[in-house]
């Protein structure tokens, strides 16, 4: 054959192992939050660097005019106004200056001097030091490529006088370039192993935790039936704690509904299957046991009518699945009816099960309800059938009665059901009347309470357990008075 066939479903391809998960690696949260790291350090070293390349700017300029100073005290004190060339030479190397100057009051005194003419481009005056106009400058030798002489002066320690120094800037520049060439390795070294350590912990508390529910979220959106998916939350206390706890409690949900529903689904095709065919058995069982009902015994006539009504019971039962098709009930078939008389019904067809259980129909003789025969029986049947497996349950000595009372009061009439059996099991008492949820015994299947709920629902009655204790149960159902007198448009 060739070209694709219809029946296939179209193909979907899943999400890239690669997704939300697991993001691919430089693109993801931990190689931004790196990056980021680096920039921000890096950021914060420049804000410190600025400063402090300014400020060795100045210590540098003051140690000279420092230098200058005491080289200039011993001179300053002699006889001698001039000194030799020689000792101005070695005066000049030892403050790396072109030349010196003391300025004290309006005497000026030239103390050493190179022998030619100097053209000065810059004055750095140091009794002020503006913050902006130190870190410009220390920033424009910097980067400047050009040779120039500055004059910079500030004033003597030693007496009130200003020392004034005119020096080539090329020592100045290249101590600038090696100190800024320090910071910035320096600054290096600090951001990246500033950023290692952010990275580190910043990876171990969120990007590890978060990738772990991400790749938990894409997993189990993959394969949501799978439990073993379903996230095991840490015992941390923080926002993550809170997300995976949240998680885990919203996959289990999904996991607990979708479960069910599957379970719902399996048991709806299951369902049909069954009745299809247990619709034929019936017929045969209604044909046998009406010829039954024709032998003389006085046993069998006492039984078969009884027989003949369950099995009847049964098939209506099957044909009405069958005939609406899903689990939906219809809609009921309202009659007044003595409420006696269909509890007297379920007690005789719950007869063989309930050997050695005493059975007390307190209900009124006269009390009559508005109900669908069949779908009340059932009701009271399902409740009944509990009380009796329960009361079996709690082993052969203890005591096993069921009662059932009604009363009509106001406008609702409400039937109970005690036993004195075990009471109800504290795991399944919060899940009694949802499907499958409630059933604490091995071969129950957890939907006879569902089914009488709805059926009751469908009458616009309730139904819920009015106390239960180790002593035994009272399941109380209660049923209002229809609003008109019509009978047959429920
Ligand atoms: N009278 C009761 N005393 C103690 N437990 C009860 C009583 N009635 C109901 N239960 C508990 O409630 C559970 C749910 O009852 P339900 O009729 O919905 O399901 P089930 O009896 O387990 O199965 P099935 O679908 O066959 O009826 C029972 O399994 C039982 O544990
Ligand atoms: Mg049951």
């Amino acid at each position: 054959m060739h070209g694709t066939s219809k029946e296939q479903p179209v193909r979907q391809d899943p999400p890239s192992p690669a997704g939300d998960g697991g993001a691919t690696p430089l693109r993801g949260l931990s190689a931004r939050l790196l990056v980021l790291t680096v920039i921000f350090v890096l950021i914060a070293e420049v804000l410190i660097f600025l400063p402090s390349v300014a400020n060795f700017r100045n210590v540098w300029l003051q140690s000279h005019l420092d230098t200058a100073e005491t080289a200039s005290i011993v001179y300053l004190d002699s006889e001698d106004p001039m000194l030799s060339d020689k000792a101005q030479r070695e005066f000049l190397s030892a403050t790396e200056s072109l030349a010196v100057v003391i300025r004290e009051g309006s005497m000026s005194r030239m103390m050493a001097s190179v022998k030619m003419p100097l053209s000065v481009d810059e004055s750095f005056d140091l009794t002020v030091m503006r913050p902006f106009e130190s870190v410009a400058s220390a920033l424009a030798m910097l980067v400047s490529t050009r040779p120039g002489i500055y004059r910079v002066f500030g004033p003597m320690k030693s007496r009130p006088a200003i020392i004034e120094l005119v020096q080539e800037d090329g020592p100045l520049k290249a101590a600038l370039r090696t100190y800024s060439r320090n910071v910035a390795l320096l600054s290096l070294a600090i951001s990246l192993i500033t950023a290692a350590l952010v990275y580190f912990a910043l990876y171990l508390m969120i990007v590890r935790p978060i990738r772990r529910l991400s790749q938990n979220m894409t997993a189990f959106s993959q394969e949501p039936d799978n439990a073993a998916l379903i996230l095991a939350p840490s015992d941390r206390t923080d926002e993550i704690g809170v997300a995976e706890r949240r998680l885990a409690a919203f996959e289990t949900d999904l996991h607990r509904t979708l479960r069910q529903r599957q379970h719902l689904a399996d048991l709806g095709l299951a369902v049909s299957k069954i009745n299809h065919d247990l619709r034929n058995i019936l017929a045969s069982a209604q044909l046998f046991s009406d010829r039954l009902s024709n032998l003389p015994d006085p046993t069998v006539q006492r039984l078969a009518p009884k027989l003949l009504r369950a099995i009847n019971r049964a098939a209506g039962y099957a044909q009405s699945v069958l005939a609406y098709g899903r689990a939906r009930e219809a809609a009921p078939d309202r009659r007044p009816l003595g409420l006696r008389a269909i509890v007297e019904d379920v007690g005789e067809s719950l007869a063989p099960e309930s050997v050695g259980v005493e059975w007390f129909n307190e209900v009124d003789e006269t009390l009559e309800v508005n109900v669908d025969a069949e779908q009340f029986f059932r009701v009271i049947m399902n409740v009944c059938r509990n009380a009796i497996q329960a009361m079996e349950r709690a082993g052969p000595q203890a005591l096993r009665r069921l009662t059932v009372t009604a009363n009509h009061s106001g406008r609702v009439t409400e039937l109970r059901v005690a036993d004195t059996g075990p009471g109800i099991d504290a795991a399944v008492y919060g899940e009694l009347f949802k499907p499958f949820g409630g059933s604490a015994q091995s071969g129950g299947t957890g939907l006879g309470l569902v089914i009488a709920a709805e059926l009751v629902r469908a009458h616009g009655g309730t139904i819920g357990v009015e106390q239960t204790s180790p002593a035994g149960t009272v399941f109380l159902v209660t049923l209002p008075d229809r609003e008109n007198g019509n009978d047959n448009d429920g």
